[in-house]
């Protein structure tokens, strides 16, 4: 019954529907550069492994160990790795491995001690390893072991120093058996290493503060896909207002990114992420700003007292001569955010409350407007740098309430219009010079492009790795 009640819980609480508002793709191409990275980082760790000791029994009663195991020699063949669809994961196989170890040889028979040195070299390993991707329950990426064979082909060792010319001579008829033995450990090593990258992803969080105001969820909103030449990682995206967690009144809506093969990965990223985020800070009460005289430059013809103010509201100079006065704006409901075909939008619904400023710090309420305004916008990326240029498309005032009586918002309209010209002049001379992309210590977005699309914008790229730390 118990059981009936919690996969009925379960049920009802499954929110299997979301759409994802981040899709990530790797492409074969991608995929092909991170395995040549990885090989080369291998092969260049080799030289620093040190093996763990090996320690037994021979004859029942004489104890060994096998003692600073470093790799001599290593042939390492490129790996191949490749997408399989069938397991929801990838292949992976090394054929044609050969490694020569040494180290050192301890034996000891009662108070009887006696060590050397020791060569052991395998040939033509063949390994093949299948791992399955997959979610858990708390949207991390999961990574699990479904097949893995291991061939040895030979394996050869050679002890010396101490009594070993003693066994060196029957020793080789045991390599059979160290190939077999050696053959037998490679496959639950593979699996410990999964496990061992399972472990981390479990460990990793999905949700990362971005701002002091706003966290980003990145869960996985379902399954990994994979086809033959594309896996793709669906993330929830979703900002959030740290302190409320207040859920948006919108969702996310299904969009379709394509992979594009001639790059490494593609990033869809849905205008819902952008306006989770102005929700967010929306709700966190940060979309707002006083404006006093003191912000304006001194040499500005228009200051805010009430006798700047004459043009706009005539009666304000006669009630209140020679005051100072400040504006107090802010946003009056989220701003929305929309991704068109080649252009990005957006609409902005504001509140000016202005007060004047009384000898004795009194604020003295004026008038209230509401301020509409909608902008657009182009971007895209050029020589890895974030480019573009935005246009206000409209803007209108309206008087909501006065408390000087009413007076025409056109001039005013006009005079906030030339304010806002002067600023989005700023921010186009910053966005033609452009922002350089975030870039992580040793890794790189390069050839990047930029495409907006109907509901979101595709990025594709490609990646530079350097897993070992470089001097630029
Ligand atoms: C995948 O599975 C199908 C049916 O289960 C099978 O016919 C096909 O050969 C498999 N492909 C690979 C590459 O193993
Ligand atoms: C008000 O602003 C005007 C400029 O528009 C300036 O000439 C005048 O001195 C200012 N008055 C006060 C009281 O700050
Ligand atoms: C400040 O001055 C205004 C106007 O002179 C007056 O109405 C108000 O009562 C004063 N406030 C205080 C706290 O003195
Ligand atoms: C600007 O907005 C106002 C009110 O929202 C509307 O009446 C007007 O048609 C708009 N103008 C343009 C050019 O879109």
């Amino acid at each position: 019954m118990l059981s009936f009640l919690t996969i009925l819980l379960a049920l009802s609480t499954c929110t299997c529907e979301e759409n994802p508002a981040i899709q990530v793709i790797l492409t074969n191409k991608g995929l092909q550069y991170g395995k040549h990275v990885g090989a080369g980082w291998i092969q260049d760790k080799l030289d620093e492994i040190v093996l763990p000791d090996v320690s037994g029994e021979v004859l029942g009663f004489i104890d060994y160990t096998l003692t600073g195991i470093r790799v001599s020699q290593c042939d390492l063949p490129e790996p191949s790795v490749d997408f399989y669809q069938n397991a929801t994961g990838f292949k992976t196989s090394v054929l044609g491995l050969s490694v020569a170890v040494k180290g050192g040889w301890l034996t000891s028979c009662g108070i009887i001690h006696d060590g050397g040195s020791f060569e052991l070299a395998v040939f033509n390993v063949d390994v093949t390893s299948i791992v399955n991707l997959g979610k858990d329950g708390n949207g991390h990426l999961s990574v699990s072991s479904v097949f893995c064979d291991a061939e040895v082909g030979d394996a050869r060792i050679e002890f010396h120093g101490g009594a070993s010319w003693i066994f060196k001579y029957f020793v080789k008829y045991f390599h059979d058996r160290i190939r077999g033995e050696i053959q037998e450990q490679i496959c639950p090593a593979v699996r410990q290493y999964i496990d061992k990258i399972e472990y981390h992803l479990q460990a990793m969080t999905v949700s990362f503060q971005v701002t002091p105001a706003l966290g980003l969820d990145l869960p996985l909103t379902s399954l990994p896909v994979i086809d033959t030449l594309t896996l793709s990682l669906p993330l929830k995206g979703q900002f959030h207002n740290i302190k409320s967690h207040k859920e948006p009144p919108f969702e996310a809506q299904p969009f379709t990114l394509a992979g594009e093969p001639n790059y490494m990965l593609s990033v869809g990223l849905s205008e819902f992420t952008i306006n989770s985020a102005l929700y967010g800070y929306y709700t966190a009460g940060v979309l707002q700003a006083l404006i006093t005289d003191s912000m304006i430059p001194p040499s500005s013809p228009f200051h805010l007292n009430t006798s700047s103010f004459a043009p706009y509201v005539p009666q304000l100079p006669k009630l209140f001569p020679g005051l100072l006065m400040e504006l107090q704006v802010y946003a009056s409901k989220a701003p929305v955010f929309s991704f068109q075909t080649g252009a990005v939008k957006l609409a902005f619904l504001g509140v000016i409350k202005a007060c004047a400023i009384q000898p004795n710090t009194t604020r003295t309420p004026l008038f209230t407007l509401t301020a509409d305004s909608k902008f657009s916008g182009k971007v895209f990326i050029d020589s890895g740098k974030l480019k573009g240029s935005t246009a206000m498309d409209n803007f209108t005032l309206t008087l909501a309430a006065s408390e000087v009586g009413t007076f025409k918002t056109v001039a005013l309209e006009n005079l906030v219009k030339i304010g806002i010209k002067m600023a989005l002049s700023k921010l186009n001379e910053q966005l033609a010079t452009g922002f350089v992309l975030p870039r992580m210590k040793q890794a790189q977005l390069v050839n990047s492009v930029l495409k907006v699309e109907k509901g979101f914008v595709a990025i594709s790229s490609d990646a530079e790795v350097w897993p070992t730390e470089r001097v630029p």
